[in-house]
């Protein structure tokens, strides 16, 4: 199974980067390759790409500006779990899609962050699926999967289970925002690359680090799918 992992900042690069969780989620993923699975990961922000990115908006920095210093700060973040995979991982970042396939041999890991202004990591990952092939997109973020609102500020959020592809790229157009650093769970953008390339996808909690091979392994699972059709 090709799997693509977008692996959000707000889990993998929290405040204060997470070693513990940086050291889970790792052997986790070496345990997946070990088991003939064939593993990409995307690497998000976090509250240092927003830091980043708030100071330089108040220092008049254009958003396309704003964007390039989160990227910058996604490739180190790669660079975070890439200490963690060791030798199970190709040693630096592959800035596009190109550099992804080239790094990648069965039983190593490529870590990827962000490739160009104007999209988030989500977005990255599902054009990495896309271009890759995978079988499989898996978005690991800080809640159990999509909800029908906020649920870290809406206590009547409810989690969504299922939705087609097609209603989460509506859905995801009506909640979205496109500035720099903009917090919603999946991005339109990224939402719409779901749709087309039609490979199946999983939002789940990412601190819940048995479900990656549940997931995978076609079992049942706590997070969002979303069917292809
Ligand atoms: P993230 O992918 O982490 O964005 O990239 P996010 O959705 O705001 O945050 P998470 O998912 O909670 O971690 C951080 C920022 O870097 C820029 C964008 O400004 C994005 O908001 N970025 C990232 C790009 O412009 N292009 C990319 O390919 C990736």
């Amino acid at each position: 199974m090709h799997a693509v992992i977008s692996l959000g900042g707000s889990i993998l690069a929290p405040e204060k980067l997470d070693i513990k969780y940086t050291q889970e989620v790792a052997a986790e993923l070496k345990k997946l390759v070990e088991k003939g699975h064939s593993i990409m990961v995307v690497t998000g922000g976090g509250a240092r790409a927003r830091n980043y990115i708030e100071a330089a908006r108040q220092l008049k920095a254009s958003e396309a500006y704003c964007d390039v210093i989160g990227i910058e700060v996604t490739r180190l973040n790669a660079r975070i779990l890439i200490s963690a995979l060791g030798n199970s991982a190709y040693p630096e970042p592959a800035k596009n899609f190109e550099e992804a396939v080239k790094f990648y041999r069965p039983g190593r890991i490529v870590v990827m962050g962000g490739t160009h202004i104007g999209h988030t990591t989500d977005s990255v990952s599902a054009m990495l699926a896309e271009y890759t092939g995978a079988d499989l997109l898996i978005i690991a973020t800080d809640v159990d999967g999509i909800y029908t609102s906020d649920p870290k500020i809406d206590p009547k959020a409810k989690k969504i289970d299922k939705i087609s592809a097609k209603e989460f790229s509506k859905f995801a157009l009506e909640h979205g925002q496109v500035e720099a650093g903009s917090t919603f769970v999946v991005d339109p953008h990224a939402a719409k690359i779901i749709e087309r390339s039609k490979i199946r996808t999983v939002v789940i909690n990412g601190r819940k680090l048995n479900e990656f091979e549940r997931i995978i392994e076609g079992k049942s699972h706590t997070g969002t799918e979303i069917l292809p059709r």
